[in-house]
């Protein structure tokens, strides 16, 4: 693929890149790529991203763990927790890796961007840096009534001096008018043919819930949907628990207990015979947000019947948090990736309900967007992108205008226009 060498040539030239585009181009597939190929040639990789769901999807760890900031959220954190000087290991690891990938670094915020400069700072890094994501995505979280302050506003973010590589081409759909919708919603743009485009996606809700997936805006009320369709179903629960394996005795339940929250893997997954579930990952035969009912269970399987009709004999899969530590390769001191512990798990989830920001990185066919919970800038638009099937779209009437739903924020639409000029 050309963007594949395009983008690897400008690395392995040590030009930093920043990847992006809006939902659904293909960025963290083409990254998952970039990896690849970097691996394939003896290259250390660090695989990073804000939140431990999306460091999953690229099979990596988070920016906390891999950088030691410890659960600091700017540089004064670092030093009132006596974090600012960078542990020998630490520096050692990071001057190891020759390619450093942040995904979704939208929701990276310019205090967690200069904090991760500080650290390949202090470690001499000599690698190549490649963020991915897209500003008019989900924003960094902020306590409280602070102001959002995006990695590109950092003065760390001039000093790498990224060559923007931007994709275009939407894969999930093919539907020209709705790929322009999300085109201008994406920009906060809405005007009275988007307004009334729009409005057609309000119908009457189908009879049966249970065939929609209903995307909220909280966790609360993803948790109570899901739990009222589940009753529905006239069939006995089941719950299938995650089975930990620990490869050091150095693990303490407390960080088990984090990276399953962190990385969304169901401690226990309550389901019945007949329920309808979402892929949580990317496989072969099934990919992130595909839908599918279970049809039977026995002490090893779970077996699911896919839209397609072929049913699917689905087994736990591992994810495991990940260390680096140094080993002797062949007479050399090299860092290498080992696993701390394992978490085994079905990825899956119920499919009635889940809230938006679980939702980003999937694409869902049968939808219903609750907009009466959109409460952060671009929310909505993360929401209807997730969509791969417009007929199957539906939207709950909001109780304001469109376009005070479709909110942007104008420093992350500044940011994402200047780079078109
Ligand atoms: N080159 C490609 N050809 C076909 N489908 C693709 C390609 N790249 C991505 N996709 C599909 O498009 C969807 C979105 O891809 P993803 O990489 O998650 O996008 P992004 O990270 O930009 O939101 C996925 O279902 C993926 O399988
Ligand atoms: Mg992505």
């Amino acid at each position: 693929m050309k963007l594949l060498s395009v983008t690897l040539n400008k690395l392995k030239l040590n030009q930093n890149v920043f990847l992006t585009g809006g939902a659904g181009v293909g960025k963290t597939t083409l990254t998952r790529e970039i990896i690849e190929s970097f691996v394939s040639d003896a290259k250390k990789v660090a695989k990073l991203a804000s939140t431990g769901m999306a460091a999953t999807l690229i099979g990596g760890q988070t920016l906390h763990s891999f950088f030691d900031l410890g659960i600091a959220s700017d540089i004064q954190d670092l030093e009132n927790n006596a974090k600012l000087q960078a542990k020998k290991k630490i520096k050692k690891l990071i001057n190891s890796i020759d390619l450093i990938v942040i995904d979704e670094i939208s929701m990276v915020s310019s205090f967690l961007f200069e904090m991760i400069h500080l650290r390949l700072i202090q470690s001499k890094f000599q690698g190549v840096f490649l963020v991915v994501g897209d500003f008019l995505q989900l924003p960094p979280v902020v306590r409280g009534a602070t102001e959002v302050m995006f990695a590109f506003e950092s003065e760390a973010w001039g000093k790498f001096a990224f060559e923007t590589i931007e994709l275009t081409h939407i894969y999930k759909t093919d539907d020209k008018r709705f790929i322009e919708l999300l085109h201008n919603v994406r920009y906060g743009y809405i005007d009275e043919n988007i307004h009334n485009h729009l409005n057609q996606y309000i119908k009457p809700l189908p009879e049966n819930l249970g065939e929609f997936t209903y995307l909220f805006g909280k966790n609360n009320s993803a948790s109570a949907h899901n739990k009222k369709q589940l009753e529905y179903i006239d069939e006995d629960l089941f719950i299938k628990e995650v089975q930990i394996i620990k490869h050091s005795k150095n693990v303490y339940d407390g960080e088990i207990q984090r990276y399953m929250i962190d990385a969304r893997i169901e401690k226990e997954l309550e389901l019945k015979i007949g329920v309808p579930i979402l892929f949580t990952r990317n496989s072969w035969n099934y990919f992130n947000g595909e839908r599918g009912i279970v049809v039977n269970k026995d002490a090893s399987y779970i077996y699911i019947q896919k839209s397609d009709a072929n049913i699917i004999k689905l087994e736990t899969i591992g994810i495991s948090k990940i260390m680096w530590r140094e080993k002797t390769v062949d007479g050399k001191k090299e860092m290498q990736e080992e696993n701390l512990f394992t978490l085994y798990q079905y990825p899956i989830k119920l499919a009635f309900g889940i809230t938006i920001h679980k939702s980003q990185g999937m694409s869902i066919e049968d939808l219903i967007i609750d907009t009466n919970e959109i409460f952060a800038p671009s929310q909505f638009y993360v929401a209807l992108s997730r969509s791969s099937n417009p007929s199957r779209l539906n939207l709950i009437s909001p109780r304001c205008q469109w376009h005070d739903l479709a909110f942007v924020n104008q420093k992350a639409v500044a940011f994402v226009r200047g780079k078109h000029a």
